[in-house]
């Protein structure tokens, strides 16, 4: 595995006598920590009581203290996490706890650790559940972007191993938290890469690599040629302004029976979006960089699910190109007629995605005959703008996929929040030169964007994931956050069974 994350394990030793570099707490700061450690070893509960009448405990939520040599412990360092307020306390408060307690534990020198963070008691939880969400959020802050920026000489290691106490279902719950890591780093790594290097090739060849790594995945890639031949004008005219050639990607892991019709994720894979000749503003137009999240997105869903080898079909298609400005571009005012022969007038070349994807879904929805159909892309400014950062959109005809959908999301604490598609906005993109134009005006950018979309997924169970919002975190720490993988995973973990 070209992807390495942290090696998980369970121990059954008592918290004073284990030799780590790291032993990893969590406190309330509602409540004495002397109370709080009652249920705790003599070395432990000493330690804790004489920081507590020092007054070193006092921890907000997301705070972290880092104490070296503790006094009676065998563990070179003691990593104790606040968690705010117990009442206060959630899954969200438990999963941004962990996430601080992974940022400590990424800045130290330590490069294991014992983490009794399943300890904690969270209403609804168990300690599996627990275990895989502190998994996935130590993995999360232990990943460092390093192809293009070599670490400093002297800077922290990451963390090799971190064990937790050994508890019904623990174990289990570990190694398939490693996989679902594997998935969101490659997810984030490909997010964060930069579109010279990350270009429609070099999706086709990381969805190649993967499929020759992992028994039983398979890939196929369509180049211009044969999507020229398939009909797909509305993809290619998005491409055709662009020296980086498009390709059509699909990775396919046959887990389930051989008749059983696969779960489709059809990801928006735009490399780089200037606009086209509708160029963007030169404002965060690097940002633009990560405008193939929802193909990052795809393709790292289908790695956890492959590496968890669910018994489950799931089909990933991808399509890929980059969105350029030049004599050969489309323009607005162009009439395209897509796969489906359903024509789109142009009015702005940035809004690319629903035309890449217009043709994917036509493809897919014919080759793959999935049961259920997913398309993931970060399709409109809008939904930065309705839903912020925290959660994607979901939209759908189907209450029970939203349902299902909605439900992963909470699961995984990788949120996400309905919008409706009514009928009542299709009139926005009505236009007498086509069956519709690729715009619907200010108004609902995002619902009008997914009305778009529903043209072309008729009679497919489909819903359409707007995560323009939560696909990366904006500002000075600007990464791909990795999303919504976790919450995709745990919607096919649970359509397996399990
Ligand atoms: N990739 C962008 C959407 C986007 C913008 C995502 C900002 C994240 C942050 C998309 O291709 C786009 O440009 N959408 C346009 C649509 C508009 C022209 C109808 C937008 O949102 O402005
Ligand atoms: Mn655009
Ligand atoms: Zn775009």
């Amino acid at each position: 595995m070209d992807i390495q994350t942290i090696k998980f394990q369970t121990t059954d030793r008592s918290s004073a006598d284990i030799e780590t570099g790291c032993l990893i707490i969590g406190l309330f700061s509602d409540q004495s920590a002397t109370e709080q450690a009652a249920h705790m070893e003599d070395a432990r509960r000493d330690l804790l009581a004489e920081l507590d009448t020092e007054g070193e405990l006092a921890l907000g939520a997301g705070k972290t203290l880092m104490i070296h040599r503790p006094d009676g412990l065998k563990a070179r360092r003691l990593l104790v996490v606040g968690l705010g307020k117990s009442e206060k306390f959630d899954a969200a408060a438990f999963v941004k706890a962990a996430r601080a307690a992974g940022a400590a534990l990424r800045s130290s020198r330590a490069t294991d650790a014992v983490c009794l963070l399943t300890e904690i008691r969270l209403e609804g939880r168990d300690a599996a559940w627990k275990a895989s969400r502190t998994a996935l959020a130590l993995d999360h802050a232990d990943y460092i972007y390093s192809a293009t920026k070599k670490p400093d000489s002297n800077a922290p290691p990451a963390t090799g191993r971190v064990a937790f106490p050994a508890a019904d279902g623990v174990q289990e719950a570990l190694e398939q938290a490693a996989c679902i890591a594997a998935g969101i780093r490659r997810c984030r790594l490909l997010g964060d890469l930069p579109p010279n290097i990350c270009t429609p090739a070099h999706l086709a060849d990381t969805a190649q690599k993967l499929a020759d790594e992992i028994e039983g995945l398979e890939v196929e890639v369509l180049e211009d040629g044969q999507m020229e031949r398939l009909g797909m004008r509305s993809l290619l005219a998005v491409a055709q302004g662009s020296a980086n050639r498009p390709r059509l990607i699909r990775l396919r892991w046959r887990g389930g029976s051989a008749d059983q019709a696969p779960a489709a994720l059809v990801g928006k894979g735009v490399t780089f979006d200037t606009g086209g000749i509708s160029i963007k503003p030169r404002d965060l137009m690097e940002q633009m960089k990560f405008d193939m999240c929802g193909a990052a997105t795809a393709i790292g869903v289908i790695e956890a699910i492959a590496r968890l080898k669910l018994p489950i079909n799931v089909d990933t298609v991808v399509a890929a190109v980059e969105n350029m400005p030049d004599g050969k571009a489309y323009r607005p005012g162009d009439v395209i007629e897509t796969m489906s022969g359903k024509t789109v007038e142009v009015h702005n070349t940035d809004a690319e995605g629903r035309m890449i994807l217009a043709d994917a879904l036509t493809w897919t929805a014919r080759e793959s005959r999935p049961e259920v159909m997913v398309d993931i892309a970060t399709l409109t400014g809008a939904c930065v703008v309705a839903l912020g950062h925290h959660a994607s959109a979901v939209m759908t005809h189907d209450d029970d996929l939203a349902g299902e959908l909605l439900a992963a999301g909470t699961e995984s604490v990788d949120r996400a929040w309905r919008l409706p598609l009514w009928n009542d906005y299709q009139e926005q993109i009505e236009t007498p030169f086509a069956d519709m134009k690729n715009v619907g005006g200010m108004a609902a950018g995002s619902i009008t964007a997914g009305c778009f979309l529903a043209r072309f997924a008729e009679g497919q169970r489909w819903a359409h994931l707007d995560i323009a919002g939560s696909a990366w975190v904006w500002g000075k720490a600007e990464s791909a956050s990795g999303r919504p993988v976790g919450m995709l995973t745990q919607w096919l973990m649970t359509r397996a069974g399990g």
